[in-house]
């Protein structure tokens, strides 16, 4: 696909010395779109190189789904690489955070959740994993729907539905599960632990997971059976599904199918009008 963008790259790439998301114009076919723009400035850096060719691969390898980010295409704009997507208005971690002191939206945290449940599913489908599943890489719309988003860490399993690193490299810590942190080993089931902790940090206004603790102290107190704390703002029935996905053992987790309908059921037992279209998270984030 051929974009037509009005990006200065000399400026950007003055002014940030890593990724830069900007809030572009997008032309094509004499339309014009708001667009995303993520580009790699640091070519030096293996991992930053190997994170932006697994996102653009894993983007072009998922193709389109309602609850993750819609990639638009890539392009070279004077020899830099930028990935092309399109533009939210916030993201989840940025959002909960602002809800501290206010009524706790808790209809639209589940629908939220609920639809990120459904684009891991569909990521599991593909026998691929995310690894990198956290509040900060939710994205809102003005529109009101969550979009599942950064892809650099994602990955494809292997025929046993699981995916072994070589190299534990700059991986989000409080979000892995015992077996990826021990044996680096991922699946849909690290995916779905990973999906626990976001769940803890939405309910808890964006705090940091096990933030008195070192790796290595959190790592023990897992081994040990301790886990996250009930966030004040969960309910017990929210709680037990976050207690679910931490299951030492991995087959004992629940699937994104199982996690989609335990949800859809916890939702619709708070009401019937629980439509997700009528969102509006930019009410939270014009400060
Ligand atoms: N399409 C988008 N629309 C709006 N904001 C976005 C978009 N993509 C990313 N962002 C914002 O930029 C942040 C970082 O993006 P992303 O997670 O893709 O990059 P990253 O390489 O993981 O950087 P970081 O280490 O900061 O998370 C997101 O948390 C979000 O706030
Ligand atoms: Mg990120």
């Amino acid at each position: 696909m051929q974009f037509d963008l009005s990006i200065n790259t000399t400026s950007l790439l003055a002014n940030f010395k890593h990724k830069y998301w900007q809030n572009e114009m997008l032309h094509k076919n004499d339309e014009t779109c708001k667009a995303a723009v993520k580009i790699l400035t640091d070519f030096e850096n293996a991992d930053d190189v190997e994170e932006f060719v697994r996102e653009l691969d894993a983007l072009i390898l998922i193709g389109s789904h309602s609850n993750i980010i819609t990639f638009y295409g890539w392009t070279l704009q004077e020899k830099i690489p930028a990935l092309i997507t399109e533009m939210a208005e916030t993201d989840l971690l940025q959002y909960v955070r602002k809800l501290r002191g206010l009524e706790f939206p808790i209809k639209e945290i589940l629908s939220i959740l609920w639809q990120i449940t459904l684009a891991l599913e569909h990521i599991a489908s593909l026998l691929m994993v995310h690894r990198d599943v956290a509040c900060r890489n939710i994205l809102l719309t003005e529109s009101g729907i969550a979009k599942l988003a950064d892809f650099g860490l994602c990955c494809h399993c292997d025929e046993s539905f699981t995916y072994r690193a070589t190299l534990q490299k700059r991986l989000p810590l409080k979000w892995l599960s015992i077996e990826a942190l021990v044996d680096r080993i991922f699946s849909e089931k690290s995916d779905v632990w990973s999906f626990g902790v976001l769940c803890f940090e939405a309910f808890s206004d964006g705090s940091v997971p096990y933030p008195a603790l070192t790796n290595l102290e959190m790592l023990e107190a897992l081994q040990n059976g301790k886990r996250l704390e009930k966030p004040i703002k969960a309910s017990s029935e929210v709680y037990e599904l976050m207690l679910k996905c931490w299951k030492e053992s991995p087959e004992e987790r629940p699937t994104f199918k199982d996690l989609s309908k335990d949800l859809k059921i916890i939702l619709e037992s708070k009401t019937q009008n629980y439509g997700y279209l009528t969102l509006d998270f930019s009410k939270n984030t014009d400060s």
